[in-house]
Parts: C-alpha cells; sequence; structure tokens
C-alpha cells in the first residue's frame, strides 16, 4: 500500500463485508467498523468555518436583488397597481405585477387532493403576505425601495382569523364556496359505543395547539441566472427534483432546461418542499432584465407567506377498563392550514389510530380556511398535535385506575399497523423497549418516588412525565438513484440528488461507502442536490431520507465491488469467488500471495473510472416500517410564578440502525428543542378582534426555545431492533419522530408537578398562573 492509499483506507480493523453475487441480495451488517459510530460529519469544517455555500451566499456578476410587495391586509382586492413610479427609480432594472404580459402565471395550491387554483399575483388577496408585485434592483435596499414606491388600491374584505368561528353564520367567506376544506375525514374501526359501554372509565377532554412558524435559520429564496434558454437556480431546499419540477410546469420549459441547485440549505422542516412563488418571481425578473436575480426573503416574510404548522383543536373522549385495556377511542379535530390547502393539516389522527392497542376507534378531523398563511408540512405533520391530545389521555387515564403511566402504556402495545387495511405487521417495533428501557435509564420508578416523599408542599414542586409514539413512515418508495466512482487513485465520489437538510445525510450516505469499501468516510467527495450533475430523488422529507437513500448507496458500493472483483479475477487469473476485499485491494482467499491494490487493476486504469449504480427496491410487501419513541422529562415548576423550567430529558428512540451516532443524537436534542418550543412558548398570534394580521412576526416577539430554554441533562438512547426485514441497512428514520412525544411528555410532567392538567400549548407562566389560582379556589 502507498502513503496515499493508506490516507484513503483503513488498514486495520474489521473485515471488509462480503460481497454479494450479482442478483443475490446483502445481509445485514453484522460487527460494523464505522456504520453508527461517533464521527465528525463529513462536511463539518465547511458548516462551522462558514466555507460553505447556501443559496443565500451565492453571489454572481452582474447580480440584481428581488423584492416581494406583499399585501399587508388578511383579505382584500386589488383594484388598481400604479408601478410607473418605481420603474423610474435609479437602479430599478424592473417591476412585475399580475398585469405584466408573461407574469400572469398560474399558482395551484393543492393538498389531499384539493386543488385550488390561483395565480402567481393574485387580485384577491386570501392572507397578509399575498404577493401583490416585485421589482429587482442594483442592490436590495433599492428593490425594497422600488416595491415601497409601487401604488397599490385595496378594497378591504370581510377576514376570519379564528378557525372555531370560521363555521359559524357570520364569519366571511374566505372562498366562494365557503370555509369547509372538502367534507370531514372519518376514520373507524370497531365499534366506539360499544366499547364505551365496557368500559370501567370513561374521560373526555378537549386540547389545542397553537400555530407554529417552521423558522428556519436560512429564509426561504434562490438565486435565479438565464444562460440562454437555460434556467438555473441555487435555491434553498429540501428537493431540487422537485423545485425542477414545479419551475418547468410553471414556466413551461423542458425539465432538460431548468437545473436546480441546493447543495446547502440553511433548515426547511417541511416548508420548503416545493418550489416557492419567490422562485418563480426571481426567475421572471432575471429573464425580463437579462441579469441574474437574487431573491432571500426577510424573515418577516417567512412568518407569514411560506408555511407553518396548523393549529389544532382536538376533543378527545377514551374508555378504558379497569386492568388497562383500552376499550375505546373517539377523536375529534377542527384544524386550519389557513387561505389555501397548501400541506400539513392530515394527520392529526394518527396516533389515536395506531399507536396504542385499541379495538373500537372513531376520528373525525375538520379542515377550515382562515384568513392566513397557507400551511406547509411541519416536522411530523399532525403528528405531536395528536400526541399532545392522546399522551395527556392516557396520563389521566392511569391516574383514574390508579396505574403507573408507564405501565399502561406497555399494557396497550400493538405488534402491527391497526388503522392500515388488512392490519400488516410492522418489520419491527421498537415501543416496548422504548418505554422499558427509557424508564430504566430516566429513573423514571425512584423519581416518582422521590417526588411522592417530598409530598405537595413548598413553593417549587417537581414532576415526571412521559410519553410514547409512532412515526407513520420509514422510507421506500419511490425509487432513488445513486453512483458511486472509484477514480484511478483509488479515491471516491459518491452522487446522489438527496438534499443534506442539516440532518446529516452526507455523513450517513459517506458511512455506508466507507463501510462497504473500506475507504475513510472524510475522504470520500460527495456531490448532491444538484439536477444537472446527480441522480434522481424525492425531496428530503418523511424522515425517509437515510431509510431511502441508504441502502441505493449500499446496492451501488456493492455494484463497484462486484466490477473490481471481476477485472481483479481477470488480472489475477483466478476465479472471482475465491476473491475477498482488504484495504484498498483484492486478495485470493486461497493464496494470499495472489493480491493487487485497486490502483493496480487494469480496468481502472484503462477506464480511469469504475462506476457504480444502486437502486432502492420497494420496501417488503404487507409489512409496515415505522419507528417508534418514548420520551421521559422531569420539571420544576414555581407554582408562584408559574415559572417551569425543564430540568432533563431522555429520548429513547427506535429508528432502527443507528447509521451515525452524531447525527443521531443531533436529531434527538433538536427535535425535543423543536417540542419544547411547541409545548413552552411558540405560537402564532393573529389580532383576532381587529385587524386579523399577524402581531408576533420576528425573533424577538415570536419565542423559539434558546439555550437558556432546554435542558443541559439531555440523553440519547438509541433502541436498536435489528431490523432485518426494513430493508438493507435497517434504518427506520429518525428526523420527526424525535419532535412527536416531547410537548406531551412536558405537560404530563407539568401535571405532575401541580395537579394542573394544561389543554392548550403553550405552557406559559400566564396560563398556568390563572389554572392555579382556580385550582386554589376550587379546593
Ligand atoms: Mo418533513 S415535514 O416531511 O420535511
Amino acid at each position: 500500500m502507498t502513503g496515499k492509499e493508506k490516507e484513503l483506507y483503513y488498514v486495520e480493523g474489521l473485515p471488509i463485508p462480503e460481497t454479494p453475487r450479482p442478483g443475490e441480495s446483502p445481509t445485514p451488517w453484522q460487527g460494523t467498523r464505522i456504520i453508527g459510530k461517533a464521527v465528525p460529519r463529513v462536511d463539518a469544517y465547511e458548516r462551522v468555518s462558514g466555507s460553505a455555500v447556501y443559496p443565500s451566499d451565492i453571489s454572481l456578476p452582474n447580480m440584481l436583488y428581488g423584492a416581494i410587495l406583499r399585501c399587508p391586509h388578511p383579505h382584500a382586492r386589488v383594484k388598481r397597481i400604479e408601478t410607473d413610479k418605481a420603474k423610474s427609480m435609479p437602479g430599478v432594472h424592473a417591476v412585475i405585477s399580475g398585469q405584466t404580459p408573461g407574469a400572469d402565471a398560474p399558482w395551484t395550491y393543492s393538498s389531499s387532493g384539493i386543488r385550488i387554483a390561483s395565480k402567481l399575483f393574485d387580485p384577491h388577496c386570501r392572507f397578509e403576505g399575498e404577493t401583490v408585485a416585485a421589482a429587482a434592483a442594483e442592490t436590495s435596499y433599492l428593490a425594497w425601495d422600488a416595491v415601497r414606491a409601487i401604488g397599490v388600491d385595496y378594497e378591504l374584505l370581510p377576514a376570519v382569523s379564528d378557525e372555531r368561528a370560521a363555521l359559524d353564520q357570520e364569519a366571511a367567506s374566505v372562498h366562494e364556496a365557503g370555509n369547509r376544506v372538502g367534507p370531514p375525514r372519518l376514520y373507524e374501526r370497531g365499534d366506539v359505543a360499544k366499547g364505551f359501554a365496557v368500559a370501567d372509565v370513561v374521560l373526555e377532554e378537549h386540547y389545542r395547539t397553537e400555530c407554529e412558524i417552521h423558522t428556519p435559520m436560512e429564509p426561504h429564496g434562490c438565486v435565479a441566472n438565464w444562460e440562454g434558454d437555460r434556467l438555473t437556480i441555487w435555491e434553498s431546499t429540501q428537493g431540487v427534483y422537485r423545485v425542477q419540477q414545479n419551475v418547468a410546469e410553471i414556466l413551461n420549459l423542458p425539465l432538460s432546461k431548468v437545473r436546480i441547485i441546493g447543495h446547502y440549505m440553511g433548515g426547511g422542516f417541511g416548508s420548503k418542499l416545493q418550489a416557492g412563488k419567490y422562485t418563480i418571481i426571481a426567475a421572471l425578473l432575471a429573464k425580463i432584465t437579462g441579469r441574474p436575480v437574487k431573491m432571500i426573503l426577510s424573515r418577516e416574510e417567512t412568518y407569514l407567506a411560506v408555511g407553518n404548522r396548523p393549529p389544532s383543536n382536538m376533543r378527545l373522549k377514551a374508555g378504558i377498563k379497569q386492568d388497562g385495556t383500552l376499550a375505546a377511542l373517539d377523536f375529534a379535530c377542527t384544524g386550519t392550514g389557513g387561505a389555501y390547502p397548501a400541506g400539513g393539516t392530515s394527520l392529526v389522527d394518527w396516533q389515536v389510530r395506531d399507536l396504542y392497542k385499541c379495538p373500537n376507534v372513531k376520528t373525525t378531523c375538520t379542515d377550515v380556511y382562515i384568513n392566513a398563511g397557507p400551511a406547509r408540512p411541519f416536522r411530523a405533520p399532525g403528528h405531536p398535535q395528536g400526541s399532545w391530545a392522546l399522551e395527556q389521555m392516557l396520563d389521566a387515564l392511569a391516574e383514574a385506575i390508579d396505574m403507573d403511566p408507564v405501565d399502561l402504556r406497555l399494557k396497550n402495545i400493538s405488534l402491527y399497523s391497526q388503522a392500515r387495511d388488512g392490519q400488516p405487521p410492522y418489520t419491527s417495533t421498537g415501543l416496548r423497549a422504548c418505554i422499558e428501557e427509557g424508564a430504566r435509564a430516566f429513573g423514571w420508578k425512584q423519581a416518582r418516588q422521590r417526588i411522592a416523599d417530598a409530598g405537595s408542599r413548598g413553593v417549587i414542586r417537581k414532576g415526571v412525565g412521559m410519553a410514547g409514539s409512532l412515526w407513520i413512515a420509514g422510507g421506500g418508495r419511490p425509487p432513488s438513484t445513486i453512483i458511486i466512482k472509484l477514480f484511478a487513485d483509488g479515491s471516491v465520489n459518491l452522487n446522489m440528488g438527496a438534499s443534506d437538510i442539516g440532518t446529516g445525510t452526507k455523513t450517513v450516505m459517506a458511512l455506508v461507502v466507507a463501510e462497504e469499501l473500506g475507504v475513510k468516510p472524510e475522504i470520500i467527495q460527495i456531490e448532491n442536490a444538484d439536477t444537472g450533475t446527480t441522480q434522481y430523488a424525492t425531496p428530503s422529507g418523511g424522515s425517509k431520507t437515510v431509510p431511502t437513500e441508504s441502502p441505493a448507496v449500499r446496492a451501488a458500493a456493492i455494484s463497484l465491488k462486484q466490477q473490481l472483483l471481476e477485472i481483479a479475477a481477470q488480472d489475477l487469473a483466478v476465479d472471482s469467488a475465491t476473491l475477498y476485499f482488504t484495504a484498498g485491494s483484492i486478495v485470493s482467499k486461497n493464496d494470499p500471495s495472489k493480491k493487487i491494490s485497486f490502483t493496480e487493476l487494469s480496468g481502472l486504469k484503462k477506464r480511469g473510472v469504475v462506476v457504480g449504480i444502486g437502486y432502492r427496491g420497494p420496501n417488503p410487501e404487507n409489512r409496515v416500517v415505522n419507528p417508534f419513541a418514548a420520551q421521559f422529562c422531569e420539571v420544576e415548576v414555581n407554582t408562584d410564578t408559574g415559572e417551569v423550567r425543564i430540568i432533563r430529558f431522555l429520548g429513547a428512540h427506535d429508528s432502527g440502525r443507528v447509521m451515525s451516532r452524531l447525527t443521531y443524537d443531533n436529531q434527538v436534542f433538536g427535535g425535543i428543542t423543536m417540542g419544547i418550543g411547541l409545548a413552552m412558548t411558540e405560537a402564532r398570534v393573529l389580532d383576532k378582534s381587529r385587524t386579523g394580521k399577524m402581531v408576533n412576526r420576528n425573533w424577538h416577539d415570536y419565542k423559539l426555545p434558546t439555550a437558556m430554554d432546554v435542558p443541559e441533562d439531555m440523553v440519547s438512547l438509541p433502541i436498536e431492533p435489528d431490523d432485518t426485514e426494513a430493508n438493507t441497512t435497517g434504518a427506520k428514520g429518525l428526523g420527526e419522530p424525535v419532535t412527536i412525544p416531547t410537548a406531551a411528555a412536558v405537560a404530563n410532567a407539568v401535571y405532575h408537578a401541580t395537579g394542573v392538567r394544561i389543554t392548550k400549548t403553550p405552557i406559559n407562566p400566564v396560563q398556568l398562573c390563572r389554572l392555579l389560582a382556580e385550582r386554589r379556589k376550587e379546593k
């Protein structure tokens, strides 16, 4: 081995995995060398040094800046637009609106089969922040000046900003057909009436979670540039191929003429799964001016116009037998995706439908329109909301039958998906292990005892709470394609279309290649998220990127190894079946003197590069791949001030195989932090009684959890069920499950500490003080 090869390959350690024969499927990894280890991210240096180029960092020669004029009213009709003054301003190169020829492009909002045709610049503005006009100028400041100089006459229309009042007789209509988004979605199995009849305890409660805003670090936006008839867009996105498809469709261009690049992106959480209006507007402004245009939204715009987690108003009635068997669950939810169907409103009932074993379940979900920004999928769409209701209800049921909340959950574990047709089994179910091992590691019993011994005296009270959960998805179709190239010097290039949305996707994929080839992950060069140069991939979302892409990466590595074995067999004049891999070389099992390093392979020398291509097959039939979780926390409540301090958190997660321990723990801590935001501080505040406008549209007034709000003591406890059925890597997806049970666990801990059940987010001192005072009065 040369010095250079030693830099590229592991010399010591476990053997390199066997290479299956062509057509054979690979066996599960045993005793991995690098998979599951805590190694630094492959792009850690770029990320922390600022040398990583995000779309918002792109600066092209001759570039102009774009800005968008947005409707300041929650509901209005544009009667007249005056753009002459803005157009004549020095440094302003283009001003467009719905009246500009070529800019009257269509825009379709759609979600769960409901489609509403709108326009890029719709004169009927149904939410504050709807696009009205746009400008491109020499600087960002000039572009904003130009936008401010556009005169608009609005006809103000009555607005509705509270989904709880949207179906009232006197409520303003968001759409001509009324405020109902289609008929309610119904689900039923068994017979809830019979279930309640045999239950020993029946409880009913109303719950509400507030609207949350995605708030990614990098605002939404792009840089658009035309070279002749080819359009290139650097977009902050979770999926370059999805954006390519959107742009090509709206601008009526061949896919081949639209290149989307998104090497890095500063967070999306579901709000960047497709092109935005801003993407199309930037492309149009670039076309008109013949210059590149940069369009990065302001923080305010991201709060108003590009997505949110809908508020959910839930009612849950539950029946249980004295032995802890769930008898019936009846759930209803009213939510709103704002003014248009744009995703993120469904699945609020999924935890109720599928998490705990229950023969009789009924759910009714109703969505209504209000005059507010369209929702988007938001990290585990619907699930944290449903968990907030279900897991608090389980806690209350446990108390009612005098059972430990952990034991109650363990009593009702299902090994199959109850809510899917045919009730197919899970490929693996770590829920029991998550709850049992989580409780043990957290010291659940001891903590409950300690708190009981302390009694409910004093101003400061402690409490512990927990919640279980599952996530509906686990990767799979549609197939993805991966290319791995081995260069003549033994170095490796990995080519994939998928975006790394900050979760560590690139690192995980590098570890897969490293495991299979024996190459060090840090020297693998990765090309990704560029429709011009990388393979097709669906957007990184649904926690599916690792379980979908990693088996394709493994397949590509295996294909490469199979080809290398054939080349080596020729060079060494032996049967390829007698050969195996060591670091950077191939050796005969029968005669160790017959050995050839990658760089000596004649086929590699001749071709310069050997290419392995991998595809993702479907998930197993009649099986369900789902991740599971249980989270535990301890809080300290000041019963005078209503302040809640979260002292510690533990997340026990079954997401299948741990692919990369460092990014795994990052996701657990990040998801818990986001869940603490939902529980404690985050809420879109609309001025419901007067203007209908959002009043906390910035980082000062919209309260995100900071380092001060999350505990230092956070533990990530991976549960690895050894899932050999899910896919060839055994990973099931982690990004979303980590935020599902968090808020409910906090609420349960606050109840344990105070005896006050907080059914509405956020758990702030104002609400808690009021509830504590009411409770004192009752006594
Ligand atoms: Mo996620 S809400 O599928 O990005």
